[in-house]
């Protein structure tokens, strides 16, 4: 019994996967700098939605080293090189993007599950496989958009990032955004739609109608379309219906109709 609590335990720490022969002392390797951040989840964001009043010291070495990237790449590297948020320790590798940058359109997701941090690409597990047969039945590959991620270090367990760890990917996030310029973005879940949009509104109450996402570089607001996450459509398949409402709204703007 005691074995078995010593590995439920595991578990609920989110060590839910042998991925070396011999265990690792991740502690010892944790950088300093990924030491507590303080949450910054407690002012709303409705009116200006970044950058947030007053910014803990890591998140603005976050933005100034995203602010740096002049170029997709820089950005990568940037953040593969990054020891400030802790996640980087834990995952297996960095997901950074996936698709075609220049397709004008870009979605983001939340961040990786297992098979994305053992690939290294965004949504290439379950989730991502029903989003490619919801995207296909549009007529869209991923050689029509390019996406990634809130988040690009996988959460151990699948846990949901920490608002810490959300303030501190989200710099990389607008960066990459800025960089790459879309027409249109869709934001998949509530965590992606609340750290692009601001505000605290829920996904049901988001999704379905294009709102202007602020990113901090680009001249005008990008019109986004929040989407329910695939994830939830594999738990709820009920709610595909509102789904397969916004990939028609999705065809019908892309078109320009
Ligand atoms: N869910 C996400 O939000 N992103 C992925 O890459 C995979 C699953």
């Amino acid at each position: 019994m005691d074995m078995l609590a010593a590995l439920r335990l595991q578990l609920d720490w989110g060590a839910d996967e042998a991925l070396d022969e011999a265990p690792r002392d991740r502690l010892s390797v944790v950088p300093a700098a990924a030491a507590v951040v303080p949450s910054v989840a407690a002012a709303p964001r409705e009116v200006q939605p970044h950058p947030p009043p007053a910014q803990p010291v890591p998140v603005l070495r976050a933005q100034e080293i995203a602010a740096a990237a002049a170029t997709l790449e820089d950005l990568r590297a940037a953040l593969a090189a990054f020891d400030g948020c802790a996640l980087a320790a834990t995952a297996t590798n960095l997901v950074f993007a996936d698709g075609n940058p220049h397709a004008g359109l870009m979605l983001v997701g939340e961040g990786p599950g297992a098979e994305e941090d053992r690939a290294g690409k965004p949504f290439v597990g379950p989730s991502g496989q029903l989003l490619d047969r919801m995207l296909g039945s549009i007529g869209l590959t991923r050689q029509n958009y390019l996406i990634t991620n809130l988040i690009p270090w996988r959460p151990p367990g699948n846990r949901n990032p920490t608002d810490a760890e959300v303030a501190l990917c989200l710099p990389f996030l607008l960066r990459h955004i800025a960089l790459v310029r879309p027409r249109h973005l869709v934001l998949l879940g509530a965590l992606a739609a609340r750290a692009v949009l601001g505000g605290t509104s829920g996904i049901t109450r988001l999704r379905g109608t294009w709102r202007p996402a602020v990113i901090p570089g680009l001249p005008e607001p990008v019109p986004a379309l929040p989407m329910l996450h695939p994830a939830y459509l594999l738990r709820t398949p009920s709610a595909k219906r509102e789904t397969w409402a916004d990939l028609r709204l999705l065809r019908r703007t892309l078109d320009g109709s």
